[in-house]
């Protein structure tokens, strides 16, 4: 049917008889001829239909936008003044001698240029990724694959599959369950990843693992979030975090040179999370953003003003400082603005020193809460945030998680605003997590990885003392503000495991119920293993300069996890009901 793609006829094909095929992508009518764009997945060709060919031309009256052709025709120059340089084919056309038109098309519900709302975008995605965008989204992330497969394969990784219908596997979300119709009253989960699966073939000797795999995790959705999402996960025998962070970054610079043309920085930094936690607030830090978090509770711990003191003499307070140079023609609208988003992550206010004029000490400084701070503490501010004349300091004072969140958050979002991100790739490793964290609801301790890490601790006394203190050997890889992926090495020791899980507070026979499996083959001789997994969506989405995942995933879920191409989630039958053992109480939403 077709000699070339659309996208890739040239100056070179001049005067050449080509067949191609494609859609209506923009059809004019210039009184008595009629040019039509015609578009495949390489991109537009312009085909002139001439009034001397009646024939074909009467049918090139009546095709419409999206219709689907097979065009034959010589390829020729375009005509002095309609040349388009933007055109990859802007220079040729085709006079068509040739037309069959392969079908119709109904008006489609939006057109390539608008900018249509994202739900109508779901419902008819197959439009939508008629769009060269999402075109290209998907090509790159294809490439992007396609490097990490010939990557790890001369690396010695073996592609393995592993189970979708299985037990719960403890990633910190809610599972998606599927009955059993063999076993009424039973259900498999779906994996939140393949965690166990992959260290059991390290115990079975494959040693090197890899698997693109999809991962299910009933959790709330944002940008950077969907129930499913790809990992490419990976798990390595006889390693330290050296072997693994070192094999994962050279994966990364391979990736981002062939796909990208960008060399990253060999090695990757490391930081500790304590101080990202200290400079950035976050875990997963923006780099590019030249702005940090300083230390000033110690300043503060005597002065009247409550809302500081308080915090400042709490273990577990905190009182930051961020100075934001130039800020000080913030208007009182954007600071409020700015009160108004930290208040979402839970602080309850935000208050600010403007920094008119560095040298004129006290008189120099505007802020609501300067007459209840002594010189000292104004001092200190000023010398350790090192401000000058037309700054702005914000303040934070609260648990350190509040000022964390709230501030680290506060940090991205100026950075934004005041055009403060540099432009290029910072990627860097997040090291020294803690073992555990305290629900701050029901004070249990939770795993910051998941439960199969390894504390840096080796006897189960250390761990079991002082839980609270405990570093494991996790690691996360951060690019640009966003945590790209996260792995560790893994407990091989049985008591160890079995210590860990009576910590988290899994009971001997919940342990037995669910991972008896696991405690098991950890007594036949378990190689040492660590491993990690990367979020493919979120990898991608970065490379294609897109703001969700959304973008660079063919038929993903809106934010309340459905689709609204298929309409799942659906009912399902009486029959199916009772075939599985169940019985629906709440009347269902159709
Ligand atoms: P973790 O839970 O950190 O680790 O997940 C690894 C990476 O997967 C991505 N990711 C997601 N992407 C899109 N939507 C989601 N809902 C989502 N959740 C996670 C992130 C994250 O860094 N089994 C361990 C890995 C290991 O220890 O080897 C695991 O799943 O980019
Ligand atoms: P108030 O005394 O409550 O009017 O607060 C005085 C200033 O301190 C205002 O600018 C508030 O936004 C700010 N503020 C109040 N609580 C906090 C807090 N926990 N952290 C930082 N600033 C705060």
């Amino acid at each position: 049917m077709r000699s070339h793609y659309c996208g890739q006829i040239d100056e070179s094909r001049i005067g050449e008889e080509i067949a191609v095929t494609g859609w209506v992508h923009r059809r004019r009518d210039h009184g008595g001829v009629i040019f039509v764009d015609l578009r495949d997945r390489e991109g537009l060709l312009q085909v002139v239909f001439d009034p001397d060919r009646p024939d074909i031309f009467a049918e090139a009256e009546r095709i419409r936008g999206e219709y689907v052709l097979a065009v034959k025709g010589v390829v020729r120059e375009r005509p002095e003044g309609t040349i388009n340089p933007n055109m990859p084919t802007g220079r040729v056309e085709v006079l068509a001698h040739d037309l069959v038109t392969l079908n119709d098309s109904a008006t489609p519900p939006f057109h390539h240029d608008e900018h249509a709302n994202e739900e109508l975008r779901l419902k008819y995605r197959y439009l939508d990724l008629r769009r060269e965008p999402m075109m290209r989204n998907l090509r790159l992330r294809h490439q992007v694959t396609r490097a990490m497969r010939n990557f790890l394969d001369d690396n010695g990784f073996v592609d393995v599959e592993t189970p979708m219908l299985t037990r719960a596997t403890p990633e910190g979300a809610r599972d998606y369950i599927v009955p059993s119709r063999t076993h009424p009253g039973n259900f498999f989960a779906l994996p939140q990843s393949p965690q166990i699966f992959k260290q059991l073939l390290m115990m079975s000797g494959l040693d090197r693992y890899y698997q693109i795999v999809r991962c299910f995790r009933d959790e709330d959705l944002r940008a950077d979030r969907q129930p499913e999402f790809t990992q490419l996960d990976i798990e390595m025998s006889f390693v330290d975090e050296d072997a693994v962070t070192g094999a994962m970054e050279e994966l990364v610079r391979v990736l981002f040179r062939e796909v990208m043309q960008v060399e990253l920085p060999e090695p990757f930094p490391r930081m500790a999370y304590a101080e990202a936690m200290q400079r950035f607030g976050s875990d997963k830090p923006d780099l590019r953003i030249p702005l940090e978090l300083v230390e000033v509770a110690d300043l503060m711990s005597s002065v009247e003003f409550k809302v500081f003191a308080g915090p400042a003499q709490d273990p577990q307070g905190r009182v930051a400082a961020l100075r934001l140079p130039g800020g000080s023609e913030l208007t009182r609208k954007e600071i409020d603005d700015y009160t108004a988003f930290v208040g979402r992550y839970g602080a309850k206010g935000l208050a600010y020193i403007k920094v008119n004029d560095a040298a004129a000490g006290r008189d120099g400084l505007q802020s609501p809460i300067l007459k209840f701070l002594p010189d000292e503490a104004v001092d200190g501010i000023m010398a350790r945030t090192a401000a000058e004349s037309g700054d702005l300091v914000f303040f934070g004072a609260d648990k350190a998680r509040v000022v964390n969140d709230a501030l680290g958050a506060l940090r991205v979002r100026l950075g934004e605003d005041r055009g403060l991100v540099d432009d290029g790739w910072q990627p860097l490793w997040i090291v020294e997590f803690p073992m555990f964290e305290k629900d701050p609801h029901t004070k249990r301790w939770t795993s910051l990885h998941h439960p199969f890490t390894a504390p840096s601790a080796d006897d189960p006394a250390v761990l079991k003392a002082d839980p609270g203190n405990v570093l494991s050997r996790a690691y996360d890889m951060v690019l640009n503000g966003s945590e790209i992926g996260g792995g560790s090495i893994r407990i091989h020791n049985r008591n160890m495991q079995a210590a860990v899980f009576e910590l988290l507070d899994i009971s001997d026979d919940e342990a037995q119920e669910k991972f008896g499996f696991l405690l098991r083959a950890l007594e036949f001789g378990c190689p040492p293993h660590g491993g990690i997994a990367f979020g493919l969506d979120r990898l991608v989405m970065l490379m294609a300069g897109a703001d969700s995942i959304r973008e660079v995933i063919a038929f993903p879920k809106t934010q309340t996890a459905s689709c609204p191409l298929t309409n799942a989630p659906g009912a399902v039958s009486a029959e199916q009901l009772k075939e599985t053992g169940i019985r629906v109480r709440t009347p269902r939403s159709e």
